[in-house]
């Protein structure tokens, strides 16, 4: 049985409010820690399969042009190989799910340089490698490929244009105003698992472990790759070693696994290196920015400019939505936004750790910190005068809105000295004091999602969908969601994720997990509660149900009488999303110690206050905060992928020269969680909360860089020669 919700009202009653087990919140362990930490929790590449022979993709040595032939016999007689498999689904773009209606992707073309062109199959990893790297390639090459955003005609991105009132006009009569132009490099996902799958054949039924984020889409891209139906396709992801939007779409390494193991009628794995990862795995795009922002005497802008330019693949659908927030972040009445795309042939470009906002962020916040200097405002102050009653665009009511708390909050917690601030007031040896701070935005996002929650005769719960859990503690969550409305302890709750014969979840990714999948649960759950009153022979508002009984009456399991109870739950966004602007908040806090000499800068320490929503487990909560900032940390000061100007081939393709931070880049981090209640953002009152940790975070490290050494800079990362490059003497 099933119980459907539909949400096209803000949620008041607050049902989680009323529950009575008071697990929802708790800073409970993550579930499958554990397994994780004992390296017992079996990533997609470990799972033990019997006679799983290895493949490994060859890739392009071309930017542009056509495969004209694959000579197997370059490496048939090499130690160990089995088959090399040249099969245009496996090859192009498309068995990356970005590249729908991409023009060029007929069977051999080759639209960036290290994307896969054939799977060489072998006994052993390093025998399949050692061919993929003999094997010979025939191409014909295309010259004219474009690799330089710069260089190239730009599309508009329409739906993203905004023009209200006059902002050139506001510009010219401004008391205070700012005109500059930033630019930010392209980032790596980079998940400590590389992509990998075994695919094994069993008559014309098809199961694949693989590290996905979104079984619900990557089963229906899968089936569509291979022109079968669903129901043949089976999709394994318990646990995922990180995403980070890397793995939302189905890629090149699962749909040759599949079809490699049907060809040679036998399992089949493809792990990709770490450089294939780099190289033919999404990135996110570089950007060039323009902010403009027009004050009168007090800070209060009338003003407000975004324009953005960033870069994919010819035909690809996905433009970095640099603007995402800044469309509802500050109130201005004369507002220019425009977003464009050069088409140039750099790998595909596509979500990475919150797409938007973690690079369109960084550079309004930067440009507001030149406005709270030119207007002598305290940086804190001029965010409060510019928060918005209702979208500035849409005119829409905003779902909750914590930002002036955030503010607020965080600025006395971090100990941020108030008033009009000057560059180079402190200096310690060698090394230059200051802080800064930043506004963080992220929008928040729902989508469908279906689960099964079951009470067994013996008083446990099972949850079932094929939610992932990519790191973020969703296991743990669900089961707190399900304790709650169940009158369960956690421990009591199994949380079996991860597998498309599940029903379908919501996903991982986009924030949205938590509050989708959860919803689902919520829903399923509200729906046993409804049976069992109906069984106990009361109103279910008046039902409490706690450490399994009914408090006052039976236990779960007398009421069960051997058997179990199931019920499926359907969460579906509804119309209320177009009635309510919906956006986690907060404000970011840092301080940091710029070299005089060498121009290092380590952050000393920082601060996050966030809104999101009701806080389902703190633990969690905070880490996923934490995980945010440490980004942050590193668009503020390290991460950049490199291309080579000739071929467009990425060039800092391993972690060691894609320098992601690690422990000695991280210091003391605080995270501050501004409790709310979000009626709109879901029955849960729960909004996203992944990736809002480094929406902005970057400008709080880049405008105490600035405080500290008086080096503005307007391209990150602020690497050394960057920040010593703009250093007065
Ligand atoms: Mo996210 S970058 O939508 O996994």
């Amino acid at each position: 049985m099933s119980a459907h919700l539909k949400q096209d009202k803000p949620d008041t009653a607050n049902r989680l409010d009323q529950m009575k087990q008071g697990t929802i919140g708790q800073p409970i362990p993550r579930v499958e820690g554990l397994a994780k930490v004992t390296g017992t929790a079996p990533y997609a590449a470990e799972y033990p399969v019997e006679g799983c022979v290895e493949g490994v993709l060859a890739t392009a040595t071309i930017t542009r042009g056509e495969v004209v032939s694959v000579d197997r016999d370059s490496v048939m007689d090499m130690p160990g190989v089995i088959a090399v498999i040249e099969d245009p689904r496996m090859t192009t773009r498309a068995a990356q799910g970005t590249a729908n209606e991409a023009p060029q992707q007929s069977p051999r073309t080759v639209c960036y340089w290290g994307q896969p062109v054939a799977l060489v199959v072998a006994e052993t990893f390093e025998q399949a490698r050692d061919a993929a790297k003999h094997l010979r390639v025939e191409y014909r090459e295309e010259s004219d490929a474009p690799v330089d955003p710069q260089v190239v005609d730009t599309e508009e991105q329409e739906d993203e244009t905004v023009r209200q009132g006059d902002l050139a006009r506001a510009m010219s009569v401004a008391e205070n105003a700012v005109d500059v132009t930033y630019t930010t490099k392209g980032h790596a996902s980079a998940a400590m698992e590389p992509h990998a799958a075994i695919a094994q054949w069993d008559g014309r039924q098809l199961t694949v472990h693989a590290s996905l984020q979104m079984l619900n889409y990557n089963i229906t891209e899968l089936a569509d790759a291979l022109d079968m139906e669903e129901d043949q396709v089976r999709i394994i992801s318990r646990f995922v070693g990180g995403g980070f939007g890397s793995k939302l779409g189905l890629s090149e390494e699962t749909v040759a696994a599949a079809i490699a193991a049907m060809e040679l009628s036998r399992p089949v794995r493809v792990v990709m290196s770490r450089q294939q990862v780099f190289q033919c795995i999404m990135r996110r795009s570089e950007t060039t920015q323009r902010l403009q922002l027009a004050a009168d005497s007090e800070g209060r802008l009338a003003g407000f400019g975004h324009k953005a330019l960033v870069s994919n693949l010819p035909g690809e659908s996905f433009a970095e939505p640099v603007l995402q927030s800044s469309h509802f972040l500050y109130a201005a009445e004369n507002r220019e936004l425009m977003l464009e795309v050069a088409r140039i042939h750099r790998m595909t470009a596509g979500s990475v750790r919150a797409p938007g906002e973690a690079v369109g962020m960084p550079t309004l916040e930067g440009a507001m910190d030149i406005l709270a200097e030119r207007a002598g405002i305290d940086p804190v102050e001029l965010r409060l005068r510019n928060i918005p009653d209702k979208d500035p665009e849409e005119g829409l009511p905003f779902s909750s809105h914590k930002l002036a708390e955030c503010l607020r909050q965080g600025a006395e917690a971090f100990g941020w000295d108030t008033g009009p601030r000057r560059p180079r007031q402190r200096r310690e040896g060698e090394w230059w004091i200051g802080t800064g701070m930043a506004s963080a935005a992220r929008v928040h996002n729902v989508g469908e999602a279906k689960a099964r929650v079951t009470i067994k005769p013996d008083g446990t719960a099972l949850v079932e969908t094929d939610m992932t859990d990519i790191g973020t503690g969703t296991y743990t969550i669900l089961a707190q969601i399900a304790g709650e409305m169940l009158g369960l302890d956690p421990a009591q709750v199994l949380v079996d994720l991860g597998d498309t014969r599940h029903p379908r979840g919501s996903g991982s990714g986009g924030s949205w997990g938590a509050a989708s999948t959860g919803s689902a649960v919520y829903v399923a759950c509200q729906a046993l509660r409804e049976e069992i009153a109906n069984r106990v022979g009361i109103d279910e508002t008046a039902l409490d149900l706690a450490d399994g009984r009914v408090i006052g009456g039976q236990t779960l399991v007398d009421l069960l009488g051997g058997k179990e109870l199931g019920r499926e739950g359907h969460y579906e966004p509804g119309a209320i999303a177009e009635d309510y602007t919906a956006s986690g908040f907060g404000a970011f806090f840092a301080e940091v110690r710029v070299n005089h000499f060498t121009g290092e800068t380590r952050v000393n320490r920082m601060l996050g206050a966030f809104g999101f929503g009701r806080v389902l487990n703190h633990k969690t909560a905070r880490s996923q905060c934490l995980g945010g900032i440490t980004w942050s940390i590193g668009a503020a000061l390290t991460e950049a992928l490199e291309f080579d100007p000739r071929t467009g081939h990425l060039v800092n393709c391993d972690l060691a020269e894609y320098h992601v931070p690690v422990h000695r880049d991280v210091p003391d981090v605080d995270v501050i969680m501004v409790e709310e209640r979000d009626p709109v953002a879901s029955p849960l009152q729960a909004k996203g909360i992944g990736e809002l940790g480094m929406c902005g975070g970057a400008a709080a490290i880049g405008n105490a860089v600035y405080n500290a050494c008086g080096a503005r800079l307007f391209d990150y990362p602020m690497t050394p020669d960057r920040v010593l490059a703009a250093m007065p003497d």
